[in-house]
């Protein structure tokens, strides 16, 4: 097939619960599912496990050469691996959280990143790909067919949040700003680009969330 698979590119803010739903939609449509942002928590659970300072960009960028990053599916979900370790729960502790966005705002990174992405989307074997980020849709597949950037109000998106990590829950909205705010200083996934599909799920619970998707993505493939 010479064309790939077809791409979903969904981002948005933390919170917005862009994974969840793109996966529950992944599953709904029968496409592959790519997180990439648990590349950037990966690299910097690396960094923190070798003691490194996230701040020190050359530090990190030296990491890159030897990033065994990997993703399994199996019957328990994705498990998300750096060359033996199995870090599938260790990439959403708080200490990752504090500071992804350090490792995420190295250039050099964020190339080495795009172009993995790129290729395993490329690599996949599934009739079509639901790629969640910060910079799906303007950066990484900016010619995908779909195209959506997921919102929500950020006091909802601090009270799911907050469900999701309950003994946390009082930080929360302090630490999901701070991540917000650094994050967007480095690829802007508040406003929709020229082309991307807004969905507001202020008002939706997670069902009509993951319908929209679906019915959008079902919607283009009518169309052409
Ligand atoms: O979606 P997440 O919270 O797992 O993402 C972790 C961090 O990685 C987030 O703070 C921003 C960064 N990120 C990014 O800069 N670009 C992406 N495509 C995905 C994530």
């Amino acid at each position: 097939r010479a064309t790939g698979p077809v791409v979903v590119a969904v981002d948005g803010p933390a919170g917005s619960g862009k994974s969840s739903v793109s996966k529950a939609a992944s599953r709904a449509l029968g496409f592959a599912f790519l997180d990439t942002g648990a590349a950037y928590r990966a690299l910097t659970w690396l960094a923190l496990e070798h003691g490194i300072d996230t701040a020190d960009a050359a530090a990190v960028v030296a990491l890159l050469d030897d990033f065994a990053y990997a993703t399994e599916v199996d019957d328990r979900g994705t498990h998300v691996r750096v060359g033996d370790a199995d870090v599938t729960t260790a990439i959403r502790e708080p200490r990752v959280s504090a500071v992804v966005s350090d490792v995420a705002r190295v250039p050099e990174v964020r190339t080495a990143l795009n172009d993995a992405f790129r290729r395993l989307i490329a690599a996949s074997a599934a009739p079509g790909i639901v790629v969640e980020g910060r910079d799906i849709t303007t950066v990484v597949a900016p010619d995908a067919p779909v195209r959506i950037l997921l919102t929500a109000d950020e006091k909802v998106r601090i009270a799911r949040r907050s469900a999701e990590l309950a003994p946390a829950a009082a930080s929360t909205a302090e630490q999901l700003r701070e991540r917000d705010r650094r994050d967007a200083q480095v690829v802007d996934f508040m406003a929709a680009a020229p082309g991307v599909t807004t969905i507001d799920s202020t008002h939706l619970n997670f069902d009509e969330t993951v319908a929209a998707v679906v019915d959008l993505v079902r919607s283009q493939e009518k169309a052409n």
